[in-house]
């Protein structure tokens, strides 16, 4: 029997976590061969991932440099592809997201007429610099996109809009959900001193992440002082930010939190403490596309300091708030959900807008339907 060849590609933290659960089923399939290829435009964040999901990748086009521009990660990843697809010559490349490792990914194996599928597709902002430059990457790949996997309704409908044809979109979930409901434990305990000494019994914690290229600068320093600020309003606030390894980042979180002792910054954490962590926080602050499915599911209010989002589902739902990145609306907002009860129980709700932790499954069937 020949069977279906299946490359995925990655490269970052977030398409490694999203993309593990796939790997992790077609491993079972029989009917599949399984390649992995990292391009690792992030190395240290990527490498957390694969250690977890124990992956162990066939190719590594270790592309990572520090700083190095949206060119250099486009073409380095587009001539290391070329080579790997023309040599393996899979049946279908599986991308996952929005990052540059997606679009380069897509379009090496557009470029060898090899069929595309985009899991995470139809997610849409409507502005195309922001957040930027995922919003372009998503499109561009959805243009040689032969599966387009959408994780809801609306990803379907927005793909729909586009014109695209509607038996080649499907409503999967979001695999997100899926790696989620791995890690989060009852009674978790943390192998990290700092963290298994917070009180979460008797103290909020605020989870923050921000890494957004739209928001290095001002926007960063305002979110950032927002957060500062409230914490000398509230005695019983504990911020936890485990740091992008960008150093823009690294530098305005010092310079902001600068001797500040209730601000924890800690390294990136591994999925599975920085999930628990989320658990076990109060309220999540981020600027993440993956935190604002997570936090949802596990019924965390979360403040959204974009200007705008892919993501309106949690919207809707109810955990997650807009927010933008002015200082006085984010401090105004935090400081609602700490001083009333009733504004923080009506955010904090358990709901799976994103998914029902099957999304992996009903991928993996459909390319066993569509390559039959
Ligand atoms: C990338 C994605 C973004 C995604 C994010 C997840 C693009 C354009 N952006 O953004 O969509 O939300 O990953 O985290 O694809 N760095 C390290 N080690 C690492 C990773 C990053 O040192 O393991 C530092 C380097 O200095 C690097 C910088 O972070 O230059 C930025 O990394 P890059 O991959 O360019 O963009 P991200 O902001 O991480
Ligand atoms: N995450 C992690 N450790 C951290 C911060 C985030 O494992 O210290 C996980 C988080 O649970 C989510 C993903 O990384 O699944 C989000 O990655 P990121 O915010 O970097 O990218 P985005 O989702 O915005 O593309």
């Amino acid at each position: 029997m020949e069977k279906i060849r299946v490359m995925t590609v990655f490269g970052t933290r977030p398409e490694g976590i999203k993309m593990a659960p796939i790997v992790k089923a077609m491993e079972d399939v029989e009917e599949i061969e399984n390649i992995v290829c990292v391009t690792a435009q992030h190395r240290e964040m990527l490498d957390q991932v694969l250690d977890i999901f124990k992956i162990k990748p066939d190719y590594d086009l270790d592309i990572f440099k520090p700083g190095q521009s949206l060119t250099e990660i486009t073409t380095k990843g587009l001539e290391g592809l070329e080579e790997i697809i023309i040599k393996t010559k899979p049946d279908l490349l599986l991308v996952q997201g929005d990052t540059t490792t997606v679009f380069a990914g897509a379009l090496a194996a557009f470029y060898q007429k090899v069929k595309v599928g985009h899991v995470e597709a139809g997610l849409r902002s409507g502005n195309i610099y922001s957040p930027y430059p995922e919003e372009a990457n998503r499109k561009l790949t959805g243009i040689v996109t032969n599966y387009h996997f959408a994780p809801t309704n609306e990803s379907r409908e927005n793909l729909l809009k586009e014109g695209y044809p509607e038996e080649k979109i499907f409503i999967t979930g979001n695999t997100v959900i899926d790696a989620l409901f791995h890690v989060v434990k009852e009674n978790y305990v943390f192998k990290d001193e700092l963290l298994n000494n917070i009180d979460f019994e008797n103290k909020r914690v605020i989870l923050l992440t921000s890494h957004r290229r739209e928001n290095i600068g001002s926007p960063m320093e305002n979110i950032f002082n927002a957060v500062d600020e409230i914490t000398k309003k509230y005695d019983d606030v504990e911020v936890v930010f485990p740091v992008h390894l960008n150093p823009k980042v690294r530098n305005i979180a010092n310079k902001v939190f600068d001797g500040n002792n209730n601000v924890h910054l800690i390294e990136p954490l591994d999925y599975e403490p920085f999930t628990n962590l989320m658990a076990k926080a109060h309220i999540v602050v981020t600027d993440s596309g993956g935190l604002q499915e997570e936090a949802p599911s596990l019924g965390k209010p979360v403040l959204v300091v974009r200007k705008e989002t892919e993501r309106p589902e949690g919207i809707s739902a109810g955990t997650a708030r807009l927010v933008g990145t002015i200082k006085e609306n984010i401090f105004n907002e935090l400081d609602l959900l700490l001083s009333s009860e009733n504004e923080y129980n009506n955010m904090a709700n358990a709901v799976n807008p994103y998914g029902d932790g099957k999304a992996s499954q009903r991928i993996v069937q459909i390319i066993l339907e569509q390559f039959k």
